[in-house]
């Protein structure tokens, strides 16, 4: 087995084309599940590697999955990256920014796909290490399009049967300096919800208001029911979130309309407080409907399932970053209140999501994730490829000990 330091060695000497790479990415975002540039891109990389089993277009989508060392003894270990961009125009600060206005790499996700491809290249140097096989997974569309739950469903964690899964995110916040590994076993990131809420009145003359039912004073007593939803009938130490973010009605100062529409977003760490908050908005708005007479419609769409984080998985990060030497890179993080499609993958198997530190140190915020000023740390490509490298060729030897131990 080759010592850490050769494996820093071997990543010192992919980096350069994986940082070209990269910024040739972040110059060309394509949105979710049209990742046709960017897939094409991956299996151009993929094709160089002998060693791996290359599949395109995987569940009809962008999506590209590779495997090396598939009739290897040891269990199965898959890695996913994310490769969507988001609908941003780009402030253009950098050399590299987007050529295309209203799309933009603003999530890193154009780093995430390059450090998978690193990865894919050094495993290719060692794979008379392996001794299971290793699945790379390119996934389209993370960004509300749930490209996860499509590959999940067409089979990428089996043939053969992933053991494990393992994802990354580069957070860029003064907590996680850069090279640092964000860890948590359990809820990382939340579940999803919008609503939809529709109230129809009866509308009429402004000065009138006796005649007709309005809409707009239900709405506003809808708005204020649903924040004591959170604040009064909820455990507050379960994180729940509920945000009426749109409210729309009326056409003119003189007249009461017929309807009013609300919608919003509920956020919440664990699957049964986000169907309690489900259910409770429904009651919470059919209730202050009725007592005023007015007709209600409420439609939920649900988003991502919570991003649970398996124990036994996330102990073998920590085992990983004690056998590199890398146990003061390690920091517990707390839950966060996005949404994540890696969820999915761990619906179906164990494994763990972490946060790759991206901060350049010091206290001053950078541009964060979504910001049209944001660009992808390559400084964190290092040790976001080491890590995974490191963890591939643990894998086989760890994962037996940890899952029974
Ligand atoms: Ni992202």
């Amino acid at each position: 087995m080759r010592t850490n330091e050769e494996i820093g060695v071997l990543v010192e000497g992919v980096l350069p084309e994986v940082e070209a790479f990269r910024r040739d990415l972040h110059a060309h975002p394509e949105l979710g599940f049209e990742e046709r540039r960017t897939a094409a891109r991956v299996l151009a990389e993929l094709g160089k590697l002998s060693a791996f089993e290359v599949q395109s277009e995987v569940g009809g989508t962008t999506g590209v999955v590779a495997t090396i060392g598939k009739n290897l003894p040891g269990p199965c270990l898959a890695l996913r990256a994310d490769m969507d961009a988001l609908p941003l125009t780009e402030l253009g600060m950098v050399p590299h920014a987007s050529k295309t206005p209203g799309k933009m790499h603003a999530c890193g996700h154009d780093g995430h796909t390059a450090i998978l491809v690193g990865v894919a290249r050094v495993l290719q140097e060692i794979r008379g290490e392996l001794e299971g096989p290793v699945k790379v997974i390119f996934q389209p569309a993370e960004e509300g399009g749930g490209g996860g739950r499509v590959l999940r469903d067409a089979g990428v964690l089996r043939e053969p049967i992933v053991d494990a899964v393992f994802g990354l995110h580069n957070m860029p916040v003064p907590e996680l300096p850069e090279g640092t590994l964000g860890f948590r076993s359990g809820p990382l990131m939340a579940g999803t919800a919008s609503f939809y809420v529709k109230l129809r009145g009866r509308g009429g003359h402004a000065a009138a208001p006796h005649q007709c039912i309005d809409p707009i004073v239900v709405g506003s007593e809808v708005v204020q029911g649903l924040q004591t939803i959170v604040s009064r009938s909820h455990d507050p130490v379960k994180a729940l979130v509920i945000s009426v973010t749109r409210f729309n009605s009326g056409t003119a100062q003189n007249i009461i309309p017929e309807e009013a529409e609300l919608s919003g977003t509920i956020r919440a760490l664990e699957p049964s407080v986000l169907d309690f908050a489900l259910k409770a908005v429904d009651k919470r708005v059919q209730g202050i409907a009725s007592a005023h007479g007015v007709e209600a419609e409420v439609r939920f769409v649900r988003g991502y399932p919570p991003l649970l984080n398996n124990e036994t998985a996330t102990g073998l990060l920590h085992r990983v970053a004690a056998e590199i030497g890398w146990t003061e890179r390690v920091r517990e993080v707390s839950p966060v209140m996005g949404g994540e499609d890696f969820a999915y993958y761990l619906e179906d198997v164990p494994g763990a999501f972490w946060f790759l530190g991206a901060h350049p140190g010091g206290s001053e915020p950078v541009p964060f994730c979504h910001n049209p000023a944001f660009d992808f740390n390559d400084r964190i490509l290092f040790p976001g490829i080491t890590f995974h490298v490191e963890l591939a060729r643990r894998f086989a030897r760890l994962w037996p000990q940890v899952a029974v131990g």
